[in-house]
């Protein structure tokens, strides 16, 4: 009996989440999704470091928004368990700290039970939803059983809305899946409808974390990229940081504002070992007045 049993992984398509898993050294990838990163390893050979920095900030996120008082989180795009994963430095700071992961990829929900073993006073869950589709992943019963959304919320968007390009419509059409018929938000400037759908669901002193790719320090490779991940199925949009701005709209930017994933709030020599390009990735945590 294998884990993946009666699971549809679609192990000869590249997959995002296995290709994220390759670059931060992990072993669940299979050869299609080696084969892709490899193309883009040879594009951008510091892939991996934006990968470990854009890591190494959610934990810093978490950690500071655990210590400030937040004591539910929701993390949407969490990715195949990468120890330690979000509710682990949540409850190492606060162990009544309950966390809701959301992913839409079978092989994360295949690996969920080792995001549910958490600190015994907190409670972890995992739900199988797509971003696409804001409204009913909110309504979805399993967080909804161990959330209050009455309550703030830290919800943790991080490498993930790169993943929602703007609409056919919109200045940069993809050409990659449409949400399904009939279900999620569509248009032009669907990436921005979906976070304000979600901003507007969360109670005040609830917390936006956000971290995306850009293509501002380095246009030419970052391009390739994008390229490489649409040629393997999954629409990639890099954005500027004016772009990412629009996401914090009406919500107050934690210090250090909205700077490139290392220079949040680094608490380390590693954390400031890349530089901007080899990052090339912005993030910021936003709290709801
Ligand atoms: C690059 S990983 C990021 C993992 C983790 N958030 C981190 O920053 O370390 C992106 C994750 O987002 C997930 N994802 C992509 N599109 C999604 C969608 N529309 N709905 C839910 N999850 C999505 C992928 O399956 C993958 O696990």
């Amino acid at each position: 009996m294998s884990l993946y049993d009666g699971v549809d992984l679609r192990l000869n398509v590249p997959h995002s989440a296995r290709m994220y898993d390759y670059y931060l050294g992990g072993f669940t990838n299979f050869a299609a999704d080696r084969e892709a990163a490899g193309q883009a390893l040879a594009v951008l050979p510091w892939v991996r470091s934006a990968a470990r920095a854009n890591r190494a900030f959610m934990h810093r996120s978490t950690r500071s928004l655990a210590e400030a008082g937040l004591e539910q989180f929701l993390d949407i795009g969490t990715g195949i368990p990468t120890s330690p994963n979000l509710h682990e430095v949540a409850q190492q700071v606060n162990p009544r700290a309950r966390v809701v992961y959301v992913d839409n990829d079978p092989i994360v929900l295949s690996h969920a039970q080792a995001l549910l073993t958490g600190a015994r006073e907190g409670r972890t869950a995992y739900i199988e939803a797509d971003l696409a589709d804001p409204v009913a992943l909110l309504t979805a019963p399993g967080l909804r059983d161990t959330i209050d959304l009455s309550r703030p919320v830290a919800l943790s968007l991080n490498a993930v809305l790169h993943f929602i390009p703007d609409g056919p419509d919109g200045p940069d059409a993809l050409g990659g899946p449409e949400a399904p018929e009939g279900r999620g938000i569509p248009g032009p400037d669907r990436a921005h409808a979906i976070v304000e759908c979600l901003k507007a669901a969360l109670a005040p002193g609830s917390a936006l974390v956000v971290s995306h790719l850009t293509a501002d320090f380095a246009p030419a490779e970052v391009a390739r990229v994008s390229g490489i991940y649409r040629a393997a199925g999954t629409p990639l949009q890099a954005r500027s940081r004016r772009e990412l701005a629009r996401f914090l709209t009406g919500w107050t930017a934690l210090d250090p504002g909205l700077v490139p994933v290392h220079r949040w709030r680094p608490a380390d020599a590693a954390d400031t070992a890349v530089t901007d390009t080899e990052a090339s990735g912005y993030a910021a945590v936003a709290v709801k007045p």
